[in-house]
């Protein structure tokens, strides 16, 4: 071992003085040698065959991914494509979309370039292609992940109809804070149920991953890593914390998405430790390829390469060696590789292979028009059977909050005033990075509404703008602002509640208020809607809020004043037809919270599976002088992980366990009964938390640890059981050890992180 790490740094000074390198670099790039990722298989054989016949620039070509206008995706534009792409300088597209369009870029790298190499075309198919599904957050609150992989394939096979080979999704980004603008892109704040998700993504994305018909594509896991640590919430900054916290709370998902074999990997905008993730060769080389075992491609995010020099790392002619030592194979946007890179032809040709390797898998020096077929462009995307998918999504993300007086479902008698600034939206019932998704063909809530009870059965009124200052609507992206007064608005709000038996407000962030470069220092409901509530408040007539949002909200007075609150997301293509059928109790809600929902923003960073301190406020009453808690807020959260109701009542029995000890080999069962006491029939998430009371280094208070979806009709009752084993009590200690620790654990059932029924037992030595 210690001889191959001299030889590295041999190699590495010698490389550093051949090319002029600063020490900073070569110690970068001291992976050189530990590496041998050639093997003689017929994938290999072909790649080097044709490598022996590539230019140095034509490899430095393979590693150049350049945007096209057909969306626009960060601020950075490439020129000049066809004459690059005539010239073998683009090894891949990204926002280029449509057969039509991609299958001539597909004919031009084929039939006129010197060696006729396929080229990768990318796009961020996030939540659906053209039909689209709910934003991702929303669809981990199904805690469904057989209904995540149907969403994904379903998105995969429109992207794979339209011409693309790679999709840079899933985003399995853990985040703890909600002023992070792209939460909603990921499945929230829990590492065990944020793997289980990856998984189902790349599964429905690449499926068994021989891409031997034409339906599945690469998959792209980004972003590696801790971009949903992001300080202060603010999108691209430095991610600081500590090894311990990286493997053991953020580093699952992305791990749980190499192991599903997932065929490459997206780098983040963030620093870690000092060095931006892009320059990372920690991250990259020993973390994600010797650790992980991960053999795809690297691809840096837009322009991430070269905003190293805004990082200072490197000056801008010498940030593209940085990341391709850090094991970043293709650049996104920058052409800081094709145009800089000089005198590296050992590690050009190692990107360069993998980026070969990926598209050989996908099949393209066999057929690279296979996914360029105008009849399966016409025939596969926003089919009928794809929306009611997605529409079935939806259903199975809303997270009833609050239902006050069983208040919900809606009788079907009542009069209805529909009010608020999302009530007749279309787009952003879409939410972020909404790909193809048509906003005309999008019902509003409105328009469901008036479709199912007939428009003279509904009064409606907008209301309000998202906000009063027209500036933070711009910055909203809330297209539709109505230039009325204040006053005229409320005021016809008001008139057409007070004809009303039932006030349903549609109310939250507009899409654009999450996803990147969202953040938001405030999680309240916007002004101008809180004060329209509070307005409709004073008129005594039941009021529903549909929530629309990317993120949890502090939304502590809508809980405290209004009668029902559904937490909706942003639903996707069918969202409305999904929201109607949930207030009038053809479906009944079952998504739980995969995120905190916080009483103010200053609790955030929150999360469930925080850690205790010496000075714990236990079962002391808040306030507690010298005990962790605020002078201002009581210590809970507005709504925690794990947390949902029903429009039907789930009882739980007492919960048993098979034995108070346990050995290494041993399986511990924890079973409880649950019972559909309501008059609905439902869904129960039975949730599965353990805790570790004494070992080496802290750990979290509780941790989820497993979870059953059950379906049970009003009356039904079940016993739900899961098992303990060995594996489950592990945890990366202080010296990174992947070790279960004999000793006292506890084991939690319930319906939320917080209602839990609580057991002991050992594990022996
Ligand atoms: C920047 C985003 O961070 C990333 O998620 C996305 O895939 C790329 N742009 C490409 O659009």
């Amino acid at each position: 071992m210690m001889i191959r790490y001299t030889l590295a740094l041999l190699l590495a000074l010698f490389v550093s003085q051949m090319f002029g390198e600063t020490t900073n670099e070569v110690s970068h790039c001291n992976y050189l040698l530990r590496e041998n990722d050639v093997t003689d298989d017929a994938a290999n054989r072909f790649v080097s065959k044709l490598m022996s016949k590539m230019t140095y620039e034509e490899k430095l070509g393979q590693l150049n991914l350049l945007t096209q206008s057909d969306f626009v995706t960060g601020e950075a534009r490439n020129h000049g494509f066809e004459t690059k792409l005539k010239q073998g300088r683009v090894g891949g597209v990204l926002n280029m979309v449509g057969v039509a369009k991609i299958r001539e870029a597909q004919r031009v790298a084929v039939e006129e370039t010197r060696l006729g190499i396929p080229l990768l075309f990318g796009f961020d198919v996030i939540h659906g292609y053209k039909t689209i599904f709910p934003i991702p957050l929303a669809m981990s609150a199904s805690w469904h992940p057989e209904a995540v992989v149907d969403a994904a394939s379903i998105a995969t096979l429109e992207a794979a109809s339209a011409g693309l080979n790679w999709v840079f999704s899933p985003m399995v980004d853990i985040c703890r804070d909600g002023r992070w603008g792209r939460i909603a892109e990921g499945s929230g704040e829990d590492p065990f149920l944020g793997s289980v998700m990856a998984r189902a993504m790349v599964r429905g994305i690449q499926g068994d991953a021989t891409f031997s018909g034409n339906d599945k594509v690469l998959a792209c896991m980004k972003h590696f890593a801790l971009y949903g640590a992001a300080e202060a919430g603010l999108d691209y900054t430095k991610a600081d914390m500590s090894r311990h916290t990286m493997y053991n709370d953020y580093f699952p998902p992305y791990r749980a998405a190499v192991e599903a074999g997932v065929a490459s990997v997206m780098a983040s905008f963030n620093d870690v430790e000092g060095l931006p993730a892009t320059g990372n060769s920690w991250l990259m080389n020993d973390v994600l390829r010797e650790q992980w075992g991960f053999g795809g491609f690297v691809v840096s995010d837009f322009t991430g390469v070269s905003e190293m020099a805004f990082h200072g790392i490197a000056r801008s002619d010498s940030v593209a060696g940085v990341a391709l030592c850090a094991g970043v194979d293709m650049d996104m946007v920058s052409e800081r590789y094709v145009n800089t890179l000089k005198g590296r032809e050992q590690l050009v040709d190692k990107a360069c292979r993998r980026i070969l390797l990926a598209k050989y898998r996908l099949g393209l020096f066999d057929d690279p028009y296979k996914y360029c077929d105008p009849e399966r462009e016409r025939q596969n995307i926003y089919k009928e059977e794809n929306l009611e998918k997605a529409c079935q999504m939806a259903k199975e993300t809303f997270v009833l909050l609050k239902n006050k007086d069983r208040v919900l479902p809606l009788k079907g008698g009542e009069r209805v005033a529909l009010i608020g600034p999302l009530a007749d939206s279309h787009g952003e019932l879409l939410g972020n990075w909404c790909a193809r998704g048509d906003w005309r063909q999008t019902p509003s809530l409105r328009e469901a509404l008036e479709g199912r009870l007939g428009k003279e059965k509904i009064a409606y009124a907008k209301g309000c703008n998202i906000y009063y200052d027209m500036q933070l609507n711009r910055n909203a992206y809330y297209p539709e602002i109505d230039k009325r007064s204040v006053d005229e608005m409320m005021r016809e709000a008001d008139s057409v509640a007070r004809n009303a038996d039932v006030i349903v407000v549609a109310m939250g962030e507009t899409a654009n208020m999450s996803g990147e470069s969202a953040s938001r220092s405030n999680l309240d409901m916007p002004d101008a809607q809180r004060d329209l509530l509070k307005r409709l408040a004073t008129i005594g007539k039941p009021i529903v809020l549909v929530l629309f949002n990317g993120r949890p909200m502090s939304i502590k007075w809508e809980k405290d004043n209004l009668d029902a609150i559904l937490d909706v997301w942003f639903g996707g293509s069918r969202a409305a037809e999904a929201i109607v059928s949930t207030l009038y109790g053809e479906n009944n809600p079952s998504g739980k919270l995969t995120v905190t929902f916080p009483q103010t923003v200053g609790q955030e960073p929150m999360y469930y599976n925080h850690k205790t301190s010496g000075r714990p406020l236990g079962n002391a009453q808040w306030f507690s002088k010298y005990r962790v808690n605020y002078i201002d807020i009581s210590p809970e959260p507005l709504y925690p992980f794990g947390y949902g109701l029903s429009y039907t009542d789930f009882e739980y029995g007492p919960v048993s366990l098979s034995s108070d000890s346990m050995l290494r080999g041993d399986t511990l069962r924890v079973s409880v009964r649950v019972k559909n006491t309501g008059r609905y029939d439902g869904v129960e998430i039975v949730q599965l938390y353990l805790r570790d009371v004494i070992s080496k280094a802290t750990r979290p208070v509780k941790e989820l640890k497993g979870f059953e979806r059950v379906a049970l009709k009003a009356g039904e009752e079940r016993e739900v059981s899961f098992p303990i084993i060995y594996d489950m009590l592990k945890y990366y200690d202080y010296n990174l050890n992947y070790v279960a620790e004999p000793g006292d654990f506890e084991v939690m059932v319930g319906r939320n992180s917080v209602d839990l029924q609580t057991l002991k037992f050992k594990l022996l030595e």
